[in-house]
């Protein structure tokens, strides 16, 4: 039994106990989980023998650094992960609570399991594992783990902007994405970018009962329903005008790609989805539709009456909380201006609208020809013994962008979650078998890379 195999107990348990920390990035309630978290992960750096580990505090949650500069000559690879997660709401729907992790078959749930903290785990042991059976690396490795990539990187976009020297590296390996199919091992190529903002819509300036007022005051829910169907048609095609203009579709080659992947849409919209019809561009290709088309979504509308039964009133407010998801080449500051631009013509009389920006960022492509991903395709294909897929995926990790545009480094996205792990969910969960897996394939990676 190699050092892996010998400590996959000690592994889970280590894991296990990441997870017991509420990490949540968006709520105020848990900054001190947050800076919990960052010092576990300083500690398990420190204990996989990583040397300069520092927690760098700054505006917004504190990142982690680490390094092991051993080996002059080799390549240097810049390890990235979130210790942040997601909030677990609704709570009811978990079958075992979010931060108590529970293991049932091959699975472990809880909040972060798959996103991100299990796979930022994976980065350290494999690292570990080198350092405690070699004594050292075959490439140089430096580690930068941020506590808020689930709301937007304000503080790692900060700090990598500023291009600090003891981030240059050849290129990233960020394992936040997921395999295309079990088993299958998988590249992620592409993320896309996304602008995240609030449409605040305000009619009259208090709430009024709709019996006396009903007919004559603005209604801010029925403002926002007309402003959402003014910007997006029943069939899914954005209205926004310009929105399209700069999309660049993918290659035929990679769509060639793309219409090979195993795949079964019947069992992807009934079991992984849970729906009776897919939506979307019906003249668009479904991978397409997912990973190269931009998008426009509604998460949330605050105000009004939400409680148990009735009450008769015309909200005074309302607020609609929206993303976009772009692709290559759009640009999130230019969305975002367009955006308010659509929402000022579609404005009902009566009402007032304004768009506040959340977070952007932009969409990222990764360029296959890169020796770092021919390296990490080889390291996957012979670790999981089968022909490594290059897929892309439809969600974000806004550093992958940021360390093209300032450190001038690709992203390798060697991810190890499933598509029914239920990220950003109830009953998230990581497949243990790929946690293990993903470790020694790692590892296999720094070996290749330093041969
Ligand atoms: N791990 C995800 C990104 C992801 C999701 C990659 C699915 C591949 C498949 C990441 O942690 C995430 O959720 N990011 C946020 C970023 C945003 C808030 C800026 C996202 O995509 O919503
Ligand atoms: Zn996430």
């Amino acid at each position: 039994m190699n050092y892996y195999e010998r400590n996959r107990d000690a592994f889970l348990k280590g894991l296990m106990e990441f997870l017991r920390i509420p990490s949540i990035s968006t709520l105020p309630e848990n900054k001190p989980d947050i800076q919990r978290a960052a010092a576990f992960v300083a500690a398990e750096l420190r204990g996989a023998g990583m040397q300069q580990v520092e927690i760098i505090e700054g505006q917004g949650h504190p990142l982690v650094y680490g390094e092991w500069t051993g080996a002059p000559g080799k390549p240097t690879l810049l390890m990235y992960g979130h210790y942040d997660v997601q909030p677990p709401d609704p709570l009811e729907e978990w079958k075992s609570p979010p931060f108590e992790p529970t293991l049932r078959g091959d699975d472990l749930f809880a909040r972060g399991s798959s996103d991100d903290k299990g796979q930022t785990y994976i980065l350290i042991k494999a690292v570990e594992g080198l350092l405690k059976t070699e004594g050292r690396l075959p490439v140089n490795v430096k580690f930068l783990i941020e506590g808020e990539e689930e709301v937007g990187g304000e503080h790692i976009e900060a700090y990598v902007s500023s291009k600090p020297p003891r981030l240059k590296a050849d290129a990233a390996v960020i394992c936040d994405t997921e395999m295309f199919a079990p088993g299958l091992p998988t590249l992620c190529v592409g993320l896309r970018g996304i602008v995240y903002l609030e449409l605040d819509v305000r009619g009259a300036d208090h709430d009024l009962h709709s019996g006396s007022y009903g007919g004559a005051a603005p209604n801010p829910f029925q403002a926002v329903a007309e402003i959402l169907c003014a910007l997006k048609d029943r069939e899914g095609h954005i209205l926004i005008p310009g929105f399209y203009d700069r999309v660049r579709p993918p290659s035929a080659k990679e769509r060639e790609a793309w219409a090979r992947l195993p795949f079964d849409e019947e069992e992807y919209k009934r079991k992984e989805v849970g729906v009776t019809e897919l939506v979307g561009e019906p003249e668009i290709p479904l991978f397409e539709r997912l990973w190269a088309r931009p998008t426009l979504e509604v998460h949330g509308i605050r105000g009004g009456f939400t409680g148990e039964g009735a009450k008769t009133v015309i909200p005074a407010r309302a607020v609609a909380k929206i993303s976009m998801r772009l692709v290559p080449d759009q640009r999130p500051e230019e969305v975002l201006e367009q955006f308010t631009r659509a929402v000022t013509a579609a404005c009902p009389r009566g009402v007032t609208a304004e768009v506040r920006n959340i977070h952007g960022a932009a969409a990222s492509l990764v360029d296959t020809e890169s020796p770092f991903i021919k390296a990490a395709a080889e390291a996957l294909s012979e670790s999981f013994g089968k022909e490594t897929v290059y897929i892309r995926s439809g969600g974000s990790i806004p550093i992958v962008g940021l360390f093209d545009r300032f450190l001038g480094i690709p992203s390798v996205l060697m991810g190890f979650g499933l598509p029914d792990d239920n990220l950003h969910a109830p009953n998230e969960k990581f497949h243990l078998p790929n946690f293990y897996r993903g470790i020694e394939a790692v590892a296999k990676y720094l070996e290749v890379l330093g041969r």
